[in-house]
């Protein structure tokens, strides 16, 4: 089963406590997202394998690390996702960036696909998908599907927040995909909206609605 990381850190609690308020307005909730986004990608990354290399400090030669050839990309679930991206490319600027399009039905709220663009050695890199909301979880089962189908074997599935039914959905149907997330919440409306939740995110991040 794949592990759920909360990232209980108090600066993404913080900022999420700001992004969640029904006053915070486009350009604080981006940045905010932005913020927390960069928070996120410190504690996904911290496994990331590293190497000796031999260098020379004004002072010494000596030993030190560095991240070992790693390949990289980052794949935002359209829209809302890429209100996660630029946090991450800040942190790592040579990840390479993919997009995935899909929107829920607002009648059947299933996942709906209009647009794929990866990176073209994709079974080659670790994946981390990015999407503020976890609700039903059908849109993250569903990316990733996709890119399973395109030969990639290492995902990590990075969102901000999420309820019970959307991380067991992931669970089950992903097993092998752990999830790095900020808040989990009580559960999802009939609208299959999160309680409390923080509303519509890709509304939010781009002054929609
Ligand atoms: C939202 C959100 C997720 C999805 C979560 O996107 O950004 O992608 O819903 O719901 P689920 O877990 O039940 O699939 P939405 O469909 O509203 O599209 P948007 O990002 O373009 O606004
Ligand atoms: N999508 C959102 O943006 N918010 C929710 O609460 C559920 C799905």
């Amino acid at each position: 089963m794949g592990q759920v990381h909360v990232l209980d850190h108090p600066l993404i609690q913080h900022k999420l406590t700001l992004m969640r308020r029904k006053d915070c307005g486009t350009k604080d909730f981006r940045q905010l997202l932005e913020e927390i986004a960069m928070l996120m990608a410190y504690e996904v990354t911290r496994s990331l394998p590293l190497e000796d290399v031999e260098i020379e400090t004004p002072v010494a030669k000596c030993t030190a690390k560095v991240i070992s050839g790693k390949k990289l990309a980052v794949a935002p679930i359209l829209r809302a996702g890429l209100g996660m991206v630029d946090g991450i490319v800040n942190l790592v600027p040579t990840v390479k960036v993919g997009h995935i399009g899909l929107y829920r039905d607002p009648e059947t709220h299933m996942p709906v696909e209009y647009y794929f663009k990866m990176p073209p050695d994709i079974e080659e890199r670790d994946i981390i998908v990015v999407d503020p909301m976890l609700a039903t979880g059908g849109s993250a089962i569903a990316a990733i599907d996709f890119i399973k189908k395109r030969g990639c074997k290492s995902i990590t599935l990075m969102c901000l927040v999420g309820c019970p039914e959307g991380v067991q959905a992931i669970q089950e149907a992903h097993p092998d995909v752990d999830l790095y997330i900020a808040a989990i919440d009580s559960h999802l409306n009939e609208n299959k909206y999160i309680v409390p939740g923080l509303g519509d995110a890709g509304d939010r991040i781009f002054g929609t609605k």
